[in-house]
């Protein structure tokens, strides 16, 4: 049985706070790669772009991934680029149901233009969100669950999430029963 439950997504998909809100309905963990990362680094994700540059910033973000897929009974919130190395998403799905949120390139640049920090979407945010969507268009679908969230509310979007992991729980007891009759 799959014990944790992981959220990937474009920057502003809100997975942070979908992820938060999700852990304490859940009575689940909490964890967010970009928090750990910053916590660790004692650096914020801007800054430490600009210090170590961004390869080192996702072999950061894959040690991360590699501790907090370890852990059960967790909620994992992640960094928008998790997608973009194969090897975070194997090892967060071996024992993860991963939910990807998404969300139309103008609800996002809506969400983020206020306090956009991202150091990857600076100049033109608008185009750069186009263009990096553009770049990892598909990579995001490699997911449990795939969720629009540009037209729900956030109660919205955690009730789908909801309604979806009973489901998806239902299926996972049918078939580790089925399993242990076969194997008996
Ligand atoms: C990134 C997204 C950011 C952060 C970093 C790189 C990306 O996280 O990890 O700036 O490559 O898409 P959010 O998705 O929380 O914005």
């Amino acid at each position: 049985m799959k014990r944790n439950i992981v959220l990937i997504g474009f920057s502003g998909v809100g997975k942070t706070s979908v992820g938060q809100r999700l852990a304490k309905l859940l009575k689940m963990n909490f964890y967010d790669t970009d928090i750990v990362i910053q916590e660790s680094s004692g650096l914020t994700i801007s800054e430490f772009f600009k210090r170590y540059g961004e390869i080192s910033f996702r072999s950061e973000e894959y040690a991360t991934v590699k501790r907090l897929a370890q852990n059960d009974n967790s909620v994992i919130s992640t960094g928008g680029g998790i997608v973009l190395n194969k090897a975070n998403l194997v090892t967060l799905m071996e024992n993860g149901v991963v939910i990807s949120l998404t969300a139309k390139p103008e609800v996002i640049y809506q969400r983020i233009e206020i306090f956009n920090n991202r150091p990857l979407l600076k100049e033109n945010l608008y185009k750069s969100i186009i263009k990096l969507m553009k770049e990892r268009e598909g990579l995001y679908d490699q997911a449990d669950l795939v969720l629009d969230t540009s037209n729900l509310e956030m109660h919205q979007v955690i009730d789908r999430i909801l309604t979806f992991l009973i489901d998806y729980r239902i299926q996972q007891k049918k078939a580790e029963v089925k399993e242990d009759s076969v194997n008996h």
